[in-house]
């Protein structure tokens, strides 16, 4: 059992921002990372195929062992997390809920913002889990699709990216939130930029952190002889995602392998 894999999947290179938590967290562990390069972005997509693509990930990696399965897609989580967990045999943890709760335990005033993909937005789950965890607060939601393509250009401080958080978010501040969500796996790529243009008077929540303290209540690390191995796989574009993994993950990859997606199959 120790041995099995934590599986975590993402539309393409955001989840990094989580496996690379977990990773910092649980250096014992196996991981094995799925980014669907090939599909990406499914913030723009429909709700019946953010479900599909989800199904098949996560199905990919349980074929590949995972007993535990983490949706770092926040859209994926946002519209496919019942149907994974009543599916799947492992199981499932999604983003928005340890986000919600980071958000609400973080603001004072009760006013946050949210941002994410427009899939992630439209399907309202972090207003409803934030106002599941407390009916007071207000929450303010703004969908950014612009973060998610500079973020994979690898562009964190360019000053394309400086425009658009202006453009994004200069009238969204009027509504004097004093913590604003990062509801998309891509965004804290961004998070330095972002932090200096909404100030520090406002708390970034990153769910990559959320979700692996919850991880560690279902999964406590453990302490091992042997390292964890990292196991990553793409469904296309392997030498950009190598480019861009190792830049945010600050590491060589050594396993990368691309995997050719079916009807919920792969196929090598
Ligand atoms: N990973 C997605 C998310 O967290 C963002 C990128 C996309 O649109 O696929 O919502």
């Amino acid at each position: 059992m120790y041995k099995k894999p934590i599986g975590i999947f993402d539309s393409g290179v955001g989840g990094l921002t989580v496996f690379k938590e977990i990773r910092k967290r649980f250096p014992f562990e196996d991981i094995i990372y799925f980014g669907d390069t090939a599909r990406v972005p499914y913030g723009s997509k429909s709700r019946k195929t953010v479900i599909e693509y989800s199904i098949q990930n996560a199905r990919f990696l349980i074929q590949q062992g995972a007993k535990i399965i983490v949706v770092a897609c926040n859209t994926s989580s946002a519209t496919a997390l019942t149907q994974l967990q009543k599916l799947l045999p492992v199981p499932v943890l999604g983003v928005i809920e340890p986000g919600a709760l980071s958000a609400v335990k973080t603001s004072s005033n009760k006013r946050i913002g949210v941002i994410g993909t427009e899939g992630t937005i439209r399907s309202q789950a972090y207003s409803s889990a934030i106002s599941k965890l407390d009916k007071d607060c207000d929450v303010f939601s703004k969908a950014c699709p612009l973060f998610v393509p500079l973020a994979e250009e690898g562009w964190e401080s360019h000053e394309v990216t400086q425009l658009t958080i202006k453009e994004y978010l200069t009238s969204f501040l009027k509504h004097g939130i004093d913590t604003l969500v990062l509801g998309c796996t891509h965004y804290p790529i961004l998070k330095t930029s972002i932090q200096k243009f909404v100030g520090n008077k406002i708390t970034l929540v990153d769910s990559s952190e959320a979700v692996t303290d919850k991880l560690n209540e279902i999964l406590p690390n453990r302490e091992n002889k042997v390292t964890g191995q990292d196991w990553f796989y793409v469904s296309d574009n392997e030498e950009k995602f190598n480019l861009i993994a190792s830049k945010i993950l600050n590491m060589k990859i050594d396993k990368l392998i691309k995997v050719k997606l079916g009807e919920g199959w792969f196929l090598n």
